[in-house]
């Protein structure tokens, strides 16, 4: 598994302008990208990143590679980012690693974004494969609990007994929902949600899908 996510972010690095702003997703795939553009940096090329999570940044910053802050506003050529599950269309779960509301800051902030997975993420409808995380404010989120459980099954992510916290101090709820036929309704009706700072729905969103499998990286583009 960690050799076809290697190919993947090798496969990336193509997508890299010569020079420029790169935004730099999380997640274990993306570690493995940021470590693969660490070693163009070092060997002269001018790239800096913008990191979407504190994990990410750390690993940048000890890798050599130049940051910009996180206040943005960014201009970022390309955006590289994993992924939970890939829809058909292209449309995007993301947030296993709850980063999912700062990633999405730094993919509509971007020109371009290209999605690097292995083939166990690709599914046909959203929603087959992974609840849809949610970043929620801890204030109240019982009742944004109790609104989200007219739409499928919350359930609160925890780690050892105690609640995961985003890099912004927040809850993750993940939503157990049927197959999704409109992922961009739903992402709205989500988002109407008082306490609910920001889903794991990317509709839209990628640009360029490389997905390593069997045969190799197949490069998807989405149809605009
Ligand atoms: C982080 O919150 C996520 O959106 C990740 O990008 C996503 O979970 C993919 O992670 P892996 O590359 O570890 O599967």
């Amino acid at each position: 598994m960690d050799d076809a996510k290697r190919e993947a972010a090798r496969a990336a690095l193509e997508e890299l302008p010569r020079e420029g702003i790169v935004g730099l997703g999380s997640g274990s795939t993306a570690r493995i990208f940021v470590e693969e553009l660490a070693a163009l940096v070092r060997a002269g090329r001018r790239l800096v990143g913008v990191a979407s999570s504190e994990s990410t940044r750390a690993l940048a910053a000890s890798l050599g590679i130049p940051l910009l802050p996180d206040e943005g506003p960014w201009s970022i050529e390309v955006n590289v980012d994993g992924a939970d599950e890939v829809s058909a269309g292209l449309d995007l779960i993301k947030g296993g690693g709850a980063a999912h509301a700062r990633e999405k800051i730094v993919n509509y902030a971007s020109r371009r974004n290209v999605v690097i997975v292995d083939a166990s993420k690709l599914s046909t409808r959203l929603g087959e494969r992974w609840p849809v995380p949610l970043e929620v404010l801890p204030f109240a989120h019982g009742a944004t609990r109790a609104h989200l459980a007219t739409m499928g099954t919350p359930v609160l992510r925890s780690r050892d007994g105690a609640p995961v916290r985003t890099d912004a101090g927040n809850l993750v709820y993940d939503l157990r929902v049927a197959p999704i036929d409109d992922p961009g309704a739903l992402d709205v009706r989500l988002r109407a949600i008082p306490g609910v700072v920001e889903t794991g729905l990317f509709v839209g969103r990628a640009d360029v899908v490389l997905v390593a499998g069997a045969s190799g990286v197949e490069r998807l583009e989405r149809r605009r």
